[in-house]
């Protein structure tokens, strides 16, 4: 018997958040983002004071994971706006920053809907400018605040997954840096450890830019969460050999009938997970489900630079005239997901049912 989670409060989880690393913070004129790409090596921050700096730092994935995008891009679209002219330039300005924030990375859903949100501010608002920048602010920390929230309530519906199956195997990064802090699929792993189950985690490594070996095993690391990282190929053999008690995921977004659009490799994870008969859960916020998209087939997927693939003139890892296809994300069918879990809770198949009824 495990001691139970009793309340947002408790010391444990303060703690535990001191541990865990931080992707975003808001000075209140300025955001600090922390770059991801040189973890776990060096823990180094870029500065953003225009919403092009943000734009960049989501492109080039600086800045990466669903919900952090969505919280970045809302801090980006208020940067550098001038609020000493007329109130329509400053609307103007905003509307570019915005569009210009939301075709920065195509799949992941929260980044459209955290800068929708901040457009309804803006659409609706009539006043002064230097108030419309007090509302829009207020809009992006409480977008930010939310999303700690919500994790914290996703790690709860999930800890009772965890405490079942405390063997886990996870891919990509759905942890503290992906989000505002704690994580999606990582929270009830912190939840659990926490609470002093004996947990272990198997880390994909997630090529091609090792969000698991590099982010993953990092944060994982920093909690003292033990984990073992493993490349991409060698899960079936893992989960072959009986170690694996559950697979857990994030999601980028989730159609209206279930189907998962997450990192690259989710989906022959779950296929694997059924021919072992493993669970396969998914957690991700409220804001990842995409009622509007009926189904996973028109989930846009982001296709990156070929370099991430084949390395740079410093080490090439593929013949220059080899061609080569980098999709960042899959879709993973409904019929292999056993649950979804979101703040509201663990949602069931059939989930175009649950998603409408939690989420609709
Ligand atoms: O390309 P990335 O690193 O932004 O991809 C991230 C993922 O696919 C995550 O699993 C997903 O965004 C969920 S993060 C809570």
């Amino acid at each position: 018997v495990y001691p139970a989670i009793v309340s947002d409060s408790d010391l444990w989880v303060e703690v535990m958040l001191d541990e865990l690393p931080r992707s975003i913070s808001w000075s209140g004129e300025n955001l600090k983002l922390l770059d991801q790409r040189l973890l776990p090596e060096k823990e180094e921050y870029w500065l953003c004071e225009r919403s092009d700096q943000v734009e960049d730092a989501i492109r080039q994935l600086v800045v990466r994971g669903a919900p952090a995008i969505g919280i970045a891009a809302a801090y980006g679209s208020l940067l550098g706006l001038n609020s000493s002219g007329s109130l329509d330039a400053m609307k103007c300005q905003f509307r570019e920053q915005a569009d210009q924030l939301e075709a920065a990375r195509p799949t992941a859903v929260n980044l459209s809907w955290a800068l929708a949100r901040m457009c309804a501010v803006a659409d609706g608002f009539d006043g002064s400018c230097p108030e419309l920048l007090q509302r829009l602010t207020s809009e992006a920390q409480q977008i930010h605040e939310e999303d700690k929230q919500l994790c914290l309530q996703i790690g709860r519906h999930a800890l009772p997954i965890v405490r079942q199956y405390p063997n886990v195997l996870t891919h990509c990064n759905a942890g503290s840096l992906a989000v505002s802090e704690l994580g999606t699929a990582l929270a009830p792993i912190y939840l659990a450890h926490e609470s002093g189950v004996p947990l272990h985690v198997w880390v994909d490594e997630t090529r091609p830019l090792f969000q698991g070996a590099r982010l993953t095993a990092f944060e994982l690391g920093r909690a003292g969460v033990p984990h073992t990282v493993i490349t991409d190929s060698m899960a079936a053999s893992v989960m072959a050999a009986g170690k694996v008690g559950m697979v857990i995921v994030g999601a980028d977004r989730v159609a209206a009938n279930g189907d998962v659009a997450n990192k690259i490799g989710t989906l022959g994870l779950a296929v694997l997970a059924q021919h072992f008969d493993i669970p396969f859960y998914v957690a991700c916020p409220g804001s990842t489900v995409d009622l509007s998209t009926s189904e996973g087939n028109q989930i846009q997927i982001e296709e990156r630079a070929r370099e991430e693939i084949t390395g740079s003139d410093a080490g090439q890892l593929v013949p220059i005239t080899s061609p080569v296809f980098n999709p960042a994300f899959d879709v993973t069918p409904a019929a292999l997901i056993t649950a979804i879990v979101t703040e509201q809770g663990v949602l069931k198949p059939p989930f175009n049912l649950s998603l409408e009824k939690a989420h609709g």
